[in-house]
């Protein structure tokens, strides 16, 4: 299949590409060949593309960037893969569009099904929920909406940990916000699948397990590097609160745990995101 893959310089567009590549033609296409934010440069770079399938995880994702500049989001988030759905369409092609857990508000304390209302409740969550009905207006099109990634190809979250217990520095991490999170490896399995299976519509695709805080997946972080033989004593990660968190000028949902039910029934079950951590954590340190 002819694959074209956007945001590849990104954690899911790396981890597709990396991932596809040996069965697949990739077809690469980063910012410098397709600009969201200047429809202009989007259009010369769609009329001489030919793929089947078009694979869309570029997004503008920094939140407090989206608040600042609102208008922008919309059109990296909602405008560009809008007019992207349409020539493809137009043409026949496929898209799978990635999307986020932060559509939804955050007040339900129940895992979050597909079919559950999005209500977001930041410029970023809004300019992503705009640009999955944009896509889901031309039949065929699949969401995949995806939380809290982490995996070998960009540093996230549990990696700033894995660096700063390695230098013994003071670890703290919020406590009071829960998610499922997504391992980009497994990630680029499932999306590899969904491809032959034709699926279409909205689907979560995380980890199962149990719900988890930043703080909570800190701790596993550091239980492994204790147990690969990295830290001498299992250090402490201080809790912190989500509203004591200077630098956050965009609300964040508290509760974004989405229920993968769907997705783990299409491929055959999913691995639970503990053990895809744990894994993870493994190979920093074997690389470290
Ligand atoms: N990371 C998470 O925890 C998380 C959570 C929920 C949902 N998601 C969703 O998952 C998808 C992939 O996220 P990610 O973690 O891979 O993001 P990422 O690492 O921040 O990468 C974003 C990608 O988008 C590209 N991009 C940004 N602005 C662009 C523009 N104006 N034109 C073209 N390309 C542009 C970036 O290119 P440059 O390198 O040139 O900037 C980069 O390749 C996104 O749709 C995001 O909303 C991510």
């Amino acid at each position: 299949m002819r694959v074209a893959i956007t945001g590849t310089t990104g954690r899911v567009g790396a981890a597709l590409a990396r991932h596809l590549a040996p069965r697949h033609e990739v077809i690469p296409l980063p910012r410098a060949a397709c600009d969201f934010s200047k429809p202009e440069a989007l259009e010369a770079a769609l009329d001489t593309l030919d793929c089947d399938v078009f694979i869309n995880p570029a997004a503008l994702t920094g939140l407090e960037a989206c608040e600042d500049d609102p208008r922008l989001a919309m059109r990296v988030n909602s405008a560009a893969p809008g007019k992207i759905a349409l020539w493809a369409a137009d043409r026949g092609i496929r898209m799978i569009h990635f999307s986020t857990d932060y559509v939804f508000e955050g007040e339900t304390t129940v895992p979050l099904g597909e079919d559950m209302p999005a209500r977001p409740v930041n410029a970023y969550g809004r300019s992503k929920l705009a640009g999955e009905m944009a896509v889901l207006a031309h039949p065929g099109n699949l969401v995949l909406r995806v939380s809290w990634i982490f995996g070998p190809e960009k540093p996230s979250f549990v990696d700033q940990i894995f660096d700063a217990a390695l230098a013994r520095e003071p670890l703290a991490a919020v406590a009071d916000k829960l998610c499922l999170p997504t391992c980009t490896t497994d990630l680029a399995r499932w999306t590899e699948t969904l491809l032959e299976t034709g699926t279409q519509g909205i689907l979560h695709a995380c980890n199962p397990g149990p719900p988890v805080s930043w703080h909570g997946m800190a701790e596993c972080v550091v239980r492994e590097m204790t147990a690969c033989g990295w830290l001498d004593l299992c250090p402490e990660v201080a809790a912190l609160k989500l509203d004591e968190m200077p630098l956050f000028r965009a609300s964040r949902p508290r509760f974004t745990v989405m229920d993968p039910g769907r997705l783990s029934a299409i491929t055959g079950g999913l691995r639970p995101w503990p053990e895809a951590l744990a894994e993870h954590v493994r190979l920093r340190c074997a690389a470290s």
